[in-house]
Parts: C-alpha cells; structure tokens; sequence
C-alpha cells in the first residue's frame, strides 16, 4: 500500500489540532477551518486529512468498509492516541472493525442496554449522596477531586464488581490517563495506576471464574465466544480495561465542565433548578457542547473522495466531534448553549459500529451528579481563579481542579436524595375521543383533593406501567381541580402512545410529575400562536388565556385533514376569527413565511407541530428577522425525520440468520421492540432514528427505512436499516442478527 499525500496547501493555514491555538479554544480553531477550508491535508504529525463538517463526519464514521478504525501499522502518528493499548493486543478489540469487534460489542451490549442501566440507579444514586455527603458540611470542594472523578469510578468499578477498596485507589490514575503527558511525573503515576488497574482486573477475573457473583465481571468472565469458547483472560481484560478507562473520565470531563459553566451562567442554573425536568433534555445539549472526546482517527483502506478531495488508500483522516457538533448547518447558533435546544444529531458518542456503548450509563451518572448538586449545593460558586483544566494534547478536554464554594448543608447518610418534583398517583376520570386517534384524559386525585393550578405551556410527566415516560401538555383549564392531556395515538412511536390509549379507562391510575413550563408564554403585545397536528394542546390553553386575557392573539392551526384536528371547534368558540383552520388536504402545508411576515412589530411567536413545521416556523421567522421572538414546543424527531402514514402498517417476518430464529413484528409494534428479548445483545438508544445505534444489516427482503441516518443511496441498496423505527416492504426480513 503506497501512501501519496497530495501537494499540501501552501495558501492554506497549516492545521495541527494539537497545536496549542488548537488546544486554546477548539471550537473556534475548527469553525476558522470549516468556514474557509472545511477538508484539507496537513502536513502535521505525518500528515493526515482534516475534516470539519457534520455530514463529512457522519459519513467517514459510519463507513467501516472505507475508513477503518483499525489503527494503522506505523503506530501512533500522533492524532488520537491516548488511550493506551490493550495488553498484549494490538489494539482494544472493541476498536476493531466489524465484524472483528462483533463478538465483544455483543458482550458489552446488555450489560450497558437502557434497562439494565436503569436498575443501575440506586446504585448510582447511592455513590452520589456518599460523595457529597463527605464534603457539604464543609462549604467547600474540589468538585473534580471529590465528586466528579470519585463517582463515575465508584459507579464502574462496583458495577463491575471491584471490592470497594480499589475505588478509592484507582479514581485518580484513570483521571491520569487522559491528562498525563509523556515524560512527567503524572504521566508515570498514570502507568503505574494502569498497571494496578490491569492486575486487579485479572485477579478478580480469576475470582469469578471460580466463583460467580451478582455483577458485570462474573457476566463477562462466563459469557460464550461465538466460536464456541469462553472469552481469553486477554481479551476480557481488554474489554475491561476500555469500560473502565473509557468510561470514567469521560463522564468526569462532562460533568465538570457542565458545573463550571453552570457556575458562570447564574440565570441558567436558575431555569434547572426551577424546572428539573429540563435537564433531561439539556443533558443532550450539553453532551454536544461539552463531551470531552474531541476526535478520532481512520485509516483509509481504498480511495474515497471527501469534500472533492482524493484520498488514497492508507491515508488517514481525522474526525473531530467536537467540529460536528458546533455545525451551524445543523446546530444553528452553535456556540451558544440553549438547555432546551434537544439537539438530537450531536455526535458526543460517536456514530456508526464504533459509536460509545456506555452512553446510557454516562448519561445515568452524569444526570444523577446534576440532580443532586442542583438540589443540595443550589448556591455553589467555582472558583473561576482556582480552576485547573487538563494539559490536554488536542483529544480531551477537562478539568484537573473544580474548586467551589457553598453554604453547607446536611448529610444524608442512607436517606434518599431529595427529589425535587413531586409524583402523583392520579386517577383517571374521563376519557374523550375529541378527534380521530385522539383522546382527552382527565387525571384527578384519587383523594378528592383539588390539583395545584398551571400556565398555559407547561406539561406532565407520564410513568406508563411499562416504565415507559412521557411529556403531555396540559389542555384543559389552568384554575381547574382535575388536569386533562391529549394524546395521538402512534404505532409507529415508540410505544408509549398506544401504551396509554390502551390503559386509558376511567378508574385507571397514572403516576405523573408535574406540572412543569418549557414553553410560558410571554409578555408581548400581540401573539402567533401556530400549532400543527396534536401540537394543539399547549396553544389551545395559551389562546383561552390570551382570550380571557384580552390580549391581542390570532391563531394557525394545521392538521392532516379536518377530522384529525383535535379542539379545532372549542378553538373557534373561543376566538372567532382570529383562529385560521388550515387541514392540509384542503389547503395543503401552512404558508408559515407568509403569516410571519404579515406579524406586527413586538409580536410573540409561539409554535407546537411536527418537526417540518418547527423548521418552517425557525426559517420563517429568522427570514423576517424575528428569530428571537419564535417559541417552540417540539415533540418529534429532527426534520430530516421521514414523515410516514402509518395507518397501514402491516405484520411481517423477522428471520435472524446467526440463531434461525423467526419472529412476528406485528403491525403496532416496532421491529427492536419484538426483537429486545430475543436478541439481547442489540443495541439502541435514541429510538427515533436518528442516532444510527440500531443500524441492523439486512440479509434478505426489502427494508422500509424511516429513519434520518442513512443517505438516499443507502436507502437504495438496502443493506442496513434502524430497526428502532423501519419496518418491511416485503412479507419478511432477514437480519444479520
Ligand atoms: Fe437510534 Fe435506532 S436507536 S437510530
């Protein structure tokens, strides 16, 4: 294989994302190169390709067949190598290219699927409170030495099954890892805690091959090869070594820099506190901004042109994340931190076969450490002056020191930590059909005490008996005793929709959370309220309060056809003329740019629809220069989401090729949601399409695909699908499963 770098550059800055401007502000480093060279070689550390774009990203990361993760045989060239080797492997086999990773990503899957990270939480929960327990009296920490670090170890290495001594004593050397540069004293501190760390990993595999306990090394240590055998001592020692060491620090790294910026945002840490349930989405956004992972390295095992330049064979190609993910063609604003932005095509964990399969697991700890800090350390203060980041080498960024200050506060001990929103067990008290597959569910106490008043905006929080959660806006009157939602029945959703139309009977009960307001209205002296399809529920009870108000309102409201529009009549009842009633098959798709363009000045905008209709609104009011007046409610995937009929979904085959084994997708039910006990091992995590977690190959049969990840060329071979959402064109599928 011959390697031929092409002519570098000469009128082009010379990229180094090691350099120190590079390590100084990387975000700005990479938008230099993305706005005036988005792809180039450099002729730095060997010489590498360069990439900046999302959609460049996406497309090397998800192309094993092209670019090989696999590193290349001259070594380290210095472009992502920090992460040792796996002892006496070439590499962590979980690095591998499919199908060489195969056998171990299947190993890791269930321990690290979103059940059994969700029977994870008390654990997690527990190490939190203990954590900071040891510090709140004092009014002091180093949130990255007592609780950032010490967690997420704790977490991983009791799950694992480490005793509790090795916590303690291996917390800081996975911390060294990462922040060690070659020839300090760190950096053999960090050798030497590895070297631990690998022999207290091959003790406890002995232990639990003789003896087997409750936790993820006993798993790991008897699980079956598919070549028939158990796992070597090597290679599980690998694995392990990878779980731990890419595991920890990561989240430590998040969760630092999330506190730090926390820290320097007041009113921001305000809105989290005031409103719990946004971290669960602000988590996303901070994943995108934050993930220490800057970047990684492929290897090119054919030509391929990327960004119309050649690259050959042998080459190598760097993709930076953290690049991706401040794309302005996909994150719009990309450096401004918006708590509810929910920007699902962030690339934090990666995408394709090699894309994090902890990242249920960094998401439990890192919202488990928030939740807390928020509600027991509310008033913290780092310490700008005291802050000591990582001497990073251009791969991960972090923090060594988080000093902060705090009024103390009480320990807990064994006591649950506070939650900070209440949970009703509430009782369903009438159920109304108020348009096709949509029912209104009237929720009261079961006590016959009265509901606590809301605004117009806010939402509840559903706990579905199948553990499922899900956000509903509330439709009924904000003064009122009882609260009523409505929900559009989705088969082809992930589940929970059907779920709740299914138990929804007077007399049922329903745990809720709640209410909670992501989308108030504000004070403005006109209003637009649009509001597509089952989008109607939070702007209807913001019109029949602006109209009690008497405030100036008008309102557009878009749906399939008439008959699927819920509360189109109470809307008319309430507002006369000023609501528009636009079903699409007689007046086809809103024209949003026009309504905006005819708003006054200082009108609020408010909009609650499907993505495209979100997306339209965004472009509609950013064309008129109103883009900070615009409020949105999404409840959908992105607008790349495939819009799909699915009232004529049928059932359909499953053949799994590896076991033989057939399975019948029925017509309301999802592919991964039929397969999740058969196949264990399957992967998923967004269940929306468009994480690209799922991708399944397809061995026979003709895939429906309905998800945002795979290009149209893609779509067309028909080789792969996301299971978490497509489904069969033909009688039956075959999966390479
Ligand atoms: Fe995300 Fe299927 S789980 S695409």
């Amino acid at each position: 294989m011959t390697l031929t770098p092409p002519r570098p550059d000469l009128d082009a800055a010379p990229f180094d994302h090691h350099s120190p401007e590079a390590n100084a502000d990387p975000v700005a480093y990479y938008r230099r190169f993305r706005e005036q060279r988005p792809v180039g070689w450099t002729e730095a550390h060997d010489g590498f390709w360069f990439t900046t774009r999302h959609a460049d990203v996406v497309r090397i990361a998800r192309d094993d067949a092209t670019f090989s993760s696999e590193r290349a045989p001259a070594g380290d060239r210095g472009i992502s190598f920090v992460i040792p080797f796996g002892p006496g492997l070439e590499q962590y086999p979980i690095e591998l290219d499919p199908p060489r990773s195969t056998p171990y990503r299947e190993l890791v899957n269930p321990l690290l699927s979103a059940e059994a990270v969700e029977a994870l939480k008390p654990m997690i929960a527990r190490h939190t409170t203990a954590a900071i327990d040891a510090f709140i009296e004092s009014g002091s920490a180093d949130f990255v030495r007592d609780l950032t670090n010490p967690v997420p170890a704790a977490v991983t290495l009791d799950w694992l099954g480490f005793p509790t001594d090795d916590w303690k004593k291996l917390a800081g050397p996975v911390h060294d890892i990462f922040a060690s540069v070659p020839g300090t004293e760190r950096a053999l501190r960090g050798v030497e805690g590895l070297m631990y760390l690998e022999s207290r990993i091959r003790e406890l595999i002995a232990a639990r091959r003789a003896q087997p306990r409750e936790d993820a090394v006993s798993v790991l240590v008897h699980a079956e090869h598919p070549e028939g055998r158990p796992f070597t001592e090597q290679e599980l020692v690998s694995v392990m070594y990878l779980l731990v060491a890419g595991g920890v620090d990561t989240t430590t790294s998040l969760t630092g820099s999330t506190l730090v910026w926390l820290s320097e945002h007041p009113d921001q840490r305000q809105r989290l506190i005031d409103d719990p349930d946004l971290l669960d989405v602000a988590v996303e956004e901070f994943l995108r901004v934050f993930a220490p992972s800057q970047s990684m390295a492929r290897t090119l095992l054919a030509d391929a042109e990327i960004g119309g330049c050649p690259m050959k064979a042998g080459q190598r190609v760097l993709i930076p994340w953290v690049a991706a993910n401040h794309d302005p063609e996909v994150f719009p604003d990309p450096e401004t931190v918006v708590l509810d932005r929910n920007p699902q095509r962030h690339l934090a964990f990666g995408i394709g076969s090699h894309r994090c399969a902890g990242a249920h697991l960094a998401r439990a700890m890192f919202g488990e450490m928030m939740r807390q800090v928020l509600t027991r350390l509310p008033d913290y203060r780092v310490l700008p002056e005291s802050l000591v980041p990582y001497p990073t080498r251009g791969n991960q960024t972090g923090w060594d020191a988080i000093p902060a200050l705090f009024p103390p506060g009480p320990r807990l001990g064994s006591a649950p930590a506070p939650t900070p929103v209440v949970s009703r067990e509430l009782e369903v008290t009438e159920v109304a059909t108020v348009a096709t597959d949509v029912v209104a569910v009237t929720l009261a106490d079961p006590s016959g005490a009265g509901l606590p008043a809301w605004t117009p905006g806010a939402h509840l929080e559903v706990r579905l008996p199948s553990g499922r959660l899900r956000q509903y806006s509330l439709c009924g009157e904000p003064g009122a005793d009882t609260w009523t939602v409505a929900v559009l029945r989705e088969p082809a959703g992930r589940g929970g929709s059907v779920e709740l139309h299914e138990l929804a009977r007077s007399g049922a009960r329903l745990t809720v959370r709640g209410p909670r307001n992501h989308f108030p209205l504000v004070e403005a002296p006109d209003h637009l309220l649009i509001a597509g399809g089952i989008g109607i529920t939070p702007i209807l009870a913001m019109a029949r309060e602006l109209v009690a108000r008497g405030a100036s309102v008008r309102v557009l409201y878009g749906g399939r056809t008439a008959a699927s529009m819920a509360f189109a009549e109470d809307l008319v009842a309430l507002a006369g003329d000023a609501v528009q009633l636009l079903p699409q098959d007689v007046h086809g798709v809103p024209d949003l740019a026009a309504a905006v363009a005819a708003v006054g000045p200082g009108t609020a905008v408010y909009c609650c629809g499907p993505a495209p209709m979100i997306a339209a609104a965004e472009a509609a009011c950013a064309a008129a220069g109103i883009g900070d007046r615009l409020h949105v409610e999404r409840f959908t995937a992105p607008a790349e989401e495939l819009v799909v009929d699915t009232s004529r979904d049928v059932a359909f085959d499953v053949h799994l090729a590896r076991t033989g084994t057939t399975v019948t997708v029925p017509a309301d039910r999802r592919i991964v949601e039929v397969l999740r006990d058969v196949v264990p091992t399957l992967s998923s995590d967004c269940e929306q399409g468009y994480c690209g977690a799922c991708e399944t190959r397809v061995l026979a049969g003709e895939p429906e695909h309905r998800d945002s990840v795979l290009t149209e060329e893609e779509r067309a071979a028909g080789r792969s699908m996301m299971v978490c959402v497509g489904r069969a064109r033909t009688p039956s599928l075959t999966l390479d499963l």
